[in-house]
């Protein structure tokens, strides 16, 4: 029987297009009378039902930062049915994260981010409160601090030679000026990487059937988190998943929770071959520790975290790289001053290693500037009002979407020299740094749901894109030059290139 009730269609479709229409006028005309008497941020028209949704076009984090000079930095938006505020200025977010963090400390979760309940594991994802707090203690004291971080340098090590191998390998397969695709190289890298630090095994393994599987399913997840998705705007289409992206997702995240259960199970009998302490390991004991708080983390939640873990760190990683070798291969002379740099301080002799970090501000500078030009989560992870707020002399009502558009911010006139000149000289001699104090600089946002991965990143990125500097020398795909690059993003789970870059690798010294 189709689910379509033919007999009575004008009576189905006036049910479904005119009752949310009667909806949104009588909610429009309470809200209008509220904003009477408090005072929404400025912003445009938008159409009704609809609100500003056609104007945000394929990149609205451009669109949007282009209403500052109309609107003013905290700009107001309606998105479907959400209420949406856009921070675009260092000095707006500064008074958000200095007066407001806690206010705005909860996340607007996506329709197909419920599947599995995911959400209600997710640290990301998490209502501000006792399970969050609870997972992100666990990250950031047991995990991803710096001293645990340093006991796995060979972990890291070892990725990058591998991550070597490959690009050697697949440039004597090129055909003379033929670039390779880096950033596929470099994702591949990292989700081995992940995969070590999170369960000790190489996740990206085409030896391996279940590896493969894991894999391909994060694959799906990733594809189809990254996808605009009509049932966010409009909660009454939620039943219908017009676009069947719920469907792709529950199939693929079932499919990964399911082999990532299989990890956890194996741990538990014992089956393992490296016997070095990894992130299941942290998680496991923890949960067997009997305290009250153990007690809240069930096995689902653990399947889970392992997910959150690839999801989190893999795209954003790669795709910061493929950005910062993008700026270099079209401003040359600072490739030739970060070569320069690494050939005085490593020399030809031996590798890079993460202790030489410190000793290379030409590289450091790069990085800030590749995260100032091209942060990978442009509006950070959307944040969303606890409750009513009044901000900078605005009301912001509860459950309000909050962009913070980094995209923006590292583009403000009023605190960036010649914002749009990539040029890493602009951070010597000064104290910014992108670890949540200064708020003209927040790729990895800021306040109480910052970046848990901020001191991974750093040494991954460093290490990655200062060893394919120094291994390789690296000339632009013979069809692209500088003023022919497509510098266009792709929104996804992170902010890619939209074409992807190319690049012809040449070993030094060969
Ligand atoms: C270049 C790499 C990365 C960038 C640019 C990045 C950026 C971000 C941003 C913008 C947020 C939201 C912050 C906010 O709302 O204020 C975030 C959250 C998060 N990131 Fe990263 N990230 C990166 C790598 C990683 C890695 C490697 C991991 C872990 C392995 C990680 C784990 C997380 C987690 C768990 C959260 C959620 C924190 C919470 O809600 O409390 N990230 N990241």
């Amino acid at each position: 029987m189709a689910w379509w009730p033919s007999d009575y269609p004008p009576l189905f479709l006036t049910l479904i297009l005119v009752i949310p229409l009667l909806l949104f006028l009588f909610r429009r005309r309470n809200k209008t009378s509220t904003s009477n008497r408090r005072r929404l941020p400025p912003g445009p028209p938008g159409w009704p039902i609809f609100g500003n949704m056609f104007q945000l076009g394929e990149m609205p984090h451009r669109t949007i930062t282009s209403l500052r000079d109309k609107y003013g930095p905290v700009v107001w938006l309606q998105i479907g049915s959400i209420n949406t505020m856009a921070v675009l200025s260092a000095k707006a977010a500064t008074v958000l994260f200095k007066n407001h963090d806690h206010s705005f400390a909860d996340r607007t979760i996506t329709e197909i981010m419920r599947v599995h309940n995911y959400e209600k594991s997710s640290l990301a994802l998490a209502p501000y409160g006792s399970y969050w707090r609870l997972i992100r203690r666990l990250v950031t004291i047991d995990m991803l601090v710096t001293k645990r971080i340093n006991d796995t340098s060979s972990v890291r090590r070892k990725c990058v030679d591998d991550l070597h191998v490959w690009v050697t390998k697949e440039a004597s397969k090129l055909k003379k000026g033929q670039g390779l695709h880096v950033a596929k190289f470099v994702f591949l890298m990292n989700f081995n990487l992940l995969g070590n630090l999170m369960l000790s095994r190489d996740l990206f393994n085409p030896e391996s059937r279940e590896a493969s599987e894991f894999f391909t399913a994060m694959m799906g997840i990733m594809e189809w988190s990254g996808h605009p998705n009509v049932s966010d705007l409009f909660p009454w289409l939620r039943w219908l998943d017009p676009q069947g992206l719920k469907k792709k997702m529950s199939r693929d995240m079932g499919k990964a929770i399911k082999i990532a259960s299989r990890f956890v199970n194996e741990r538990i009998e014992g089956k393992r071959e490296n016997k070095s302490r990894d992130f299941l390991d942290v998680l496991l004991e923890f949960q067997s520790s009997g305290s009250d708080e153990a007690r809240n983390i069930t096995n689902k939640d653990l399947n889970i975290f392992i997910l959150e873990i690839f999801l989190a760190g893999s795209e954003t990683t790669s795709s910061t790289i493929e950005w910062a070798l993008t700026e270099l291969l079209c401003n040359r002379e600072c490739l030739v001053k970060v070569k320069a740099e690494l050939g005085e301080v490593v020399g030809s002799s031996r590798e890079l290693e993460e202790s030489d970090i410190e000793n290379l501000p030409y590289l450091q500078g790069v990085v800030k500037e590749t995260f100032r030009l091209h942060p990978p989560i442009p509006f950070l992870i959307p944040r969303r009002a606890i409750h009513d707020t009044e901000f900078m002399g605005y009301f912001i009502p509860k459950d309000t979407q909050v962009f913070v558009n980094t995209w923006a911010i590292g583009r403000d006139p009023d605190v960036w020299d010649e914002p749009l000149t990539f040029k890493p000289e602009r951070f010597f001699g000064s104290k910014t740094e992108y670890k949540g104090q200064h708020y003209e600089l927040i790729p990895f946002g800021a306040g109480r749901r910052m970046c848990a991965g901020v001191p991974l990143a750093h040494r991954v990125v460093h290490l990655v894109l200062g060893s394919l500097l120094h291994r390789f020398d690296w000339e632009l795909d013979s069809h692209v030059t500088p003023s022919t690059m497509d510098m266009r993003e792709r929104l996804g789970i992170a902010m890619r290139k939209l074409e992807p870059l190319l690049a012809v690798p040449k070993l030094v010294g060969s």
